[in-house]
This record gives structure tokens, C-alpha cells and sequence, in this order.
């Protein structure tokens, strides 16, 4: 939700912030804006719509050069996305520029009161108060930071801001509650960002911003306090990915790219867990063995496609566990008074690590006592820090707002967790786990040869392009992948799109079907699981029987299901708990090609943003 740049150095600020920016826009795309200190002045440009807007409003009409600048990508929560409420927003002097990511849920009482103090409010936003609050302060102590942390300890909600002055060439101040901004430390320079990427062309080292403080860069150096001015603990890091990481490299969508990684981004995510004698080594969980062991149950909470892998997680932690395990969406969690006590073990799955929902039900979760153990894609971001332990997914940085590469490497690291508890508790022997070991260990190479054999299912979703509707069925963790199947459908081509459990199908949802209605069939395996495969292959009976078109996903040498398939698209065999990694795989590309067919924007899809930073 928004990305956020600022700049102070030797090098064109704006240029800077604009590449930061263009490397942010997955953040947010309603609008965006910049504004440069320079000539003693206070230099803007803001437009709706996508960076090229203002890109090209750059162009036509260029702002001074300067060292000093910040800039935006919006994504609307209040006001629609017009110039007006563009960020930044100043004061109605236009000395202070600020932008703003989060929610500011007292301004509607800060904007009255400024509106009585004589201030011109000119925007929609909640963001723009701030502008003038700084102002105010400013006048009164003369220091942008301290102006800030006077503004901050009024404001209620989450926000990170980032403002310059014109009375203090070369500062630039941000603070953060709630919301993520990171400090990149170059040489001579300073980077403020909303992640990382905005800057990892200049340098790989970081400053992790903590909660409710203050920072203030200029080119000589860094000072981060509390809000109440005392100095604030911080922690540095080297980022261990380059630019090349965060660049489409060659593929036309970052989708398409990260896509393509997943082998890599699975085989990565098992790296250094698992020992020379194929056992088990997670370290990293630093929560007590015995805790582990008193646990009574575990709860799962996420968004989204990282819900669905909690949801295919539940299968796995209840069969080699035996422990109960509860997946929740985080949005619902803390509303409805969940029960929670020190027993439980709380699992929040996170690529971005700053979902707000998400986040909420973690510290809801602790507050309860319980322990929580976060699964996360981004290094140093609030949940992982806010959580008791963090296994991190090494599936490098995801942009395109579709989720792939993150889902099968959150799946990953849920296994690894469920075998993991099943060893602390002995439910599951040494040997056992490492058959498991040996299995994960190559679905990297089975998710391979998915890619290999995508053609005929871009054609498929090519020829399916005028359709309004796909239903997605699936059993056992075969569900979990309908319905993110049917999520990727929705978010990407703008399609009717619906996953359910095939056992479900008879209860309702069959009228439904009509005359060539496209219906995605995830068939589980034909081994271990034999009832239900054989279930299955009666749900596609009656679906193919009512007029549907039956594009049936299932496993290399299950020849029952050929018969009832329109089209059939294989997997290779893997063993039933672990389906979901192959699986998932053409259906985020059908959802691709679909979109494109479509001309819909595949990486930036409409109403969308990567990182959920409001609940
Ligand atoms: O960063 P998170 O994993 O917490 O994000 C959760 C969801 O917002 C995210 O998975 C979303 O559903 C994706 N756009 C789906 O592709």
C-alpha cells in the first residue's frame, strides 16, 4: 500500500527517487508525485494514474535539479486517485512536502482543527494534515525531526511519513508506526524506502527502522530516536540479493519471471535446513523444544494466497503431528475473541511480512500469550520482528502483485515446520522425516518439468479468454489449490472465479453448471488416497454430464480420469501431502495467460497492491 522514497546525497535526487519509485510501483499505482529542495524552494510535480504520468509531466515540465528529494505511488484509501490528492501534500505555504503510507484515523478531528486555525485543506486525504501539522511545528522549534515526532505523538493509526523543508535544505525526516520504511546507507548518501528494492541499485546495506521512531538523514549521517526524542536502538543489515533480483530479466511480466524461479526459490528455501545425514535442522525456530512439545494446538493466520498455504499446511501438521490445527484468515481472528493461552502456537504466514491484518493478529496473539512462530519472504519486516521466532522463505524479492514463487515457498517452509513439530514430539520417526526430506528435495526438479510442458495450457486459457465464469475443484489439499486457482482467475483476468471442495459440489454449487461451462478439476493422486481419487473421478463424471468442460489436473500415469477430461494437464507424481507444489504451478500460469489475453495488466492488477498496509 503506497511506496515511499526519499533521498539525500550527491546524485540527482530526483532521479534517484524516480527510480525508486518505478521499483515501488507494485506497492501502489493510483498516482503518484515527487518534490525536490532546491533553490531555496520547495519544487512539486503529482499526477494520477501509473508513473509514466508523471514520468512524462517530468519531461514536459521539468522540476530543478537538487540533492534532496522524496516521492510517492499511491494506492487510494481516502479520496479518489485525482491530482489533488496526489501525495506529497504540503503546507499552504508549500515549505513542507510529506508522503504518507497507512491510515492517519484521527484526521478527520486534526483536519477540523486546522480548518479552525485558518488552513486551507485542498485534498481528500488524510495524509494531507500532516503537512500542515509539521508546518505549525516547524515554526515553532525550527527542526524538521523534532516538528515530526511533536506530529507523530498526535497521530493515531498506522503511518510512515516522509517529509523535507524548505527551511532545512538537505534533511530529510521519516518516522514509521505500523507501516514499514527502511534506511539504505550509501556513501555520502541516504536512501529512505518502503522496502529495499527502491534502492538496492546503490547500496546493500540497511538500517531496520523500529517501531515509533523518528530518522533524520543528511549526507553525513543518520540519527534515529523514539518519538519522544530519546535515542532508539536500531539494527543494520546487508541485504543478500542484488538489483538483478529485483529486474523482469528478460521475461515480459515480473509474474512470468517469478514464475520461472520457483524451482530455484524451493530448492533455496530447503537450503542449509537440512543436514549432511538428510535429517532435520531448524535452528532458527527459537522457540524451546518443550514449548513446542506442550503445545495443545496450532492456529495459522494469513491472507489470501498465503492462507491458502496455511490451509494445505493443516493437512500436514495434523497427519505427521496429531496436534489440532486451526487456519484462520488474520482479518476475522482477533474479532471474534479467538482462544488462545501459552499453549498454543500461533503461525502467521507473511511474503511481505507487513499485512496488516496479519500483523494485527499477531500482537493480538501474544498479548493472549500464545507463542508465534512467523514464515515470512521479507527480511527485517514487522511481523517477523514482532513474532517469538521466524522461519524465512529464500524465494527473493516477489513484485508482481500476484503471488507465486511466495505460495510455494511459504508450502515449503509449512512442511518443514510440520516436520519439525512431529520430531520435538516424536510422532514422527527419524527415518520417516527424511523420507518427507527426500521428497521435498525434488520437487524443485518436478516443478521443472511443470514449466516444460505450459504451452498447451496457455493455448487452453488463450481459447478461454471469452469466457465469464471458471469453477475450480479440488479434495483433500487439493481444495486449498481450487481456491487459489480461482483467487489467481479473479485478481489477474477479472473473471468470475470460484474454488470449492468437490464433495461440496452436490450441495449447492452444481447449478452452477451449464453447457461448456470451464471447470478445473484438481485430481489427487491415485496412491495413498484411493477413496478420494475415486470420489473425485465421480464429481468430473457429474459435472461432464451436466454440459461442463472438464480441464482436469492430474498426476503422470493416472489414466482413469482420461476418458472425462477435455483437457488434461500433468503433474508429475509426487506423494499426496506434497501435490500442492506441483500442482499450483499451471494454474498460476493459466491465470497468467488468461489475464494477458484479456490485455489486462498482469503484474499491476487493477484495485490492487502488493503489500496490504491497511486493515
Ligand atoms: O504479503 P502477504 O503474504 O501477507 O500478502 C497476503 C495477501 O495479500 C496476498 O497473498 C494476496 O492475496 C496476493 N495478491 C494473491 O496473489
Amino acid at each position: 500500500m503506497c511506496g515511499i522514497v526519499g533521498y539525500v546525497g550527491g546524485q540527482s535526487a530526483l532521479d534517484v527517487v524516480v527510480a525508486g519509485l518505478k521499483r515501488l510501483e507494485y506497492r501502489g499505482y493510483d498516482s503518484a508525485g515527487v518534490a525536490v529542495l532546491a533553490d531555496g524552494g520547495l519544487a512539486t510535480a503529482k499526477k494520477a494514474g501509473k508513473l509514466v504520468n508523471l514520468e512524462k509531466e517530468l519531461k514536459d515540465r521539468p522540476l530543478p535539479s537538487g540533492s534532496t528529494a522524496l516521492g510517492h505511488t499511491r494506492w487510494a484509501t481516502h479520496g479518489g486517485p485525482t491530482d489533488a490528492n496526489a501525495h506529497p501534500h504540503l503546507d499552504n505555504a508549500g515549505r513542507v512536502a510529506v508522503v504518507h503510507n497507512g491510515i492517519i484515523e484521527n484526521f478527520a478531528l486534526l483536519r477540523a482543527e486546522l480548518i479552525t486555525r485558518g488552513h486551507d485543506v485542498v485534498s481528500e486525504t488524510d495524509s494531507e494534515v500532516v503537512g500542515h501539522l509539521l508546518a505549525e511545528s516547524f515554526s515553532s522549534c525550527g527542526d524538521l525531526a523534532e516538528a515530526m515526532r511533536q506530529v507523530c505523538r498526535r497521530l493515531e493509526g498506522a503511518f510512515t511519513l516522509v517529509a523535507v523543508h524548505a527551511d532545512e535544505p538537505g534533511v530529510v525526516v521519516g518516522a514509521r508506526r505500523n507501516s514499514p520504511l527502511v534506511v539504505g546507507v550509501g556513501d555520502g548518501e541516504y536512501f529512505l524506502a518502503s522496502d529495499v528494492t527502491a534502492f538496492i541499485d546503490h547500496t546493500r546495506a540497511a538500517i531496520e527502522l523500529g517501531q515509533d521512531q523518528v530518522v533524520e538523514l543528511r549526507r553525513d549521517g543518520v540519527t534515529i530516536t523514539d518519538f519522544a526524542g530519546d535515542t532508539a536502538d536500531v539494527r543494520s543489515y546487508h541485504v543478500d540479493w542484488d538489483a538483478s533480483a529485483a529486474e523482469k530479466g528478460g521475461y515480459d511480466y515480473f509474474m512470468l519471471k517469478e514464475i520461472a524461479e520457483q524451482p530455484k526459490a524451493v530448492a533455496d528455501t530447503l537450503l542449509g535446513r537440512i543436514d549432511v545425514a538428510g535429517s532435520l535442522t531448524l535452528d532458527e525456530i527459537r522457540i524451546p523444544a518443550e514449548v513446542l512439545r506442550e503445545a495443545t494446538k496450532v492456529v495459522i493466520v494469513a491472507c489470501g494466497t498465503a492462507f491458502h498455504a496455511g490451509l494445505i499446511a493443516k493437512y500436514a501438521i495434523e497427519h505427521w503431528t496429531r496436534i489440532p490445527c486451526e487456519v484462520e484468515l488474520a482479518s476475522e481472528f482477533r474479532y471474534r475473541d479467538p482462544i488462545l493461552d501459552e499453549r498454543t502456537l500461533v503461525i502467521a504466514i507473511s511474503q511481505s511480512g507487513e499485512t496488516m491484518d496479519t500483523l494485527m493478529a499477531v500482537r493480538h496473539a501474544r498479548e493472549q500469550g500464545a507463542r508465534v512462530l512467523a514464515i515470512c519472504n521479507t527480511n527485517g519486516s514487522t511481523i517477523p520482528r514482532e513474532s517469538d521466532a521466524v522461519l524465512y522463505t529464500h524465494a527473493g524479492p516477489e513484485v508482481a502483485v500476484a503471488s507465486t514463487k511466495a505460495f510455494l515457498t511459504q508450502l515449503v517452509a509449512c512442511y518443514l515446520v510440520a516436520l519439525y513439530l512431529g520430531q520435538v514430539r516424536g510422532t514422527q520417526a527419524g527415518d520417516e522425516i527424511r523420507a518427507v526430506i527426500r521428497d521435498l528435495a525434488e520437487i524443485s526438479t518436478a516443478v521443472e518439468r511443470v514449466l516444460e510442458t505450459m504451452e498447451p495450457v496457455r493455448e487452453l486459457a488463450r481459447s478461454l479468454a471469452a469466457k465469464n465464469t471458471v469453477l475450480f475443484l479440488g479434495r483433500h489439499v487439493g481444495y486449498p489449490v481450487a481456491l487459489e486457482g480461482a483467487l489467481k482467475l479473479k485478481e489477474l483476468a477479472y473473471m468470475h472465479a470460484e474454488g470449492f471442495a468437490a464433495g461440496e459440489l452436490k450441495h449447492g454449487p452444481i447449478a452452477l453448471i451449464d453447457e461448456d461451462l470451464p471447470v478445473v478439476v484438481v485430481v489427487p493422486s491415485p496412491r495413498g488416497h484411493s477413496v478420494l481419487h475415486d470420489k473425485i473421478v465421480s464429481n468430473i463424471q457429474e459435472i461432464r454430464a451436466r454440459g461442463a468442460r472438464t480441464i482436469v489436473i492430474a498426476e503422470e500415469g493416472d489414466e482413469t480420469v482420461s476418458p472425462y477430461a477435455d483437457h488434461l494437464i500433468r503433474i508429475p507424481v509426487t506423494p499426496a501431502l506434497l501435490q500442492p507444489l506441483v500442482a499450483t504451478v499451471p494454474l498460476q500460469v493459466f491465470a497468467c495467460e488468461l489475464a494477458t489475453a484479456r490485455g489486462n495488466e498482469v503484474d499491476q492488477p487493477r484495485n490492487l497492491a502488493k503489500s496490504v498496509t491497511v486493515e
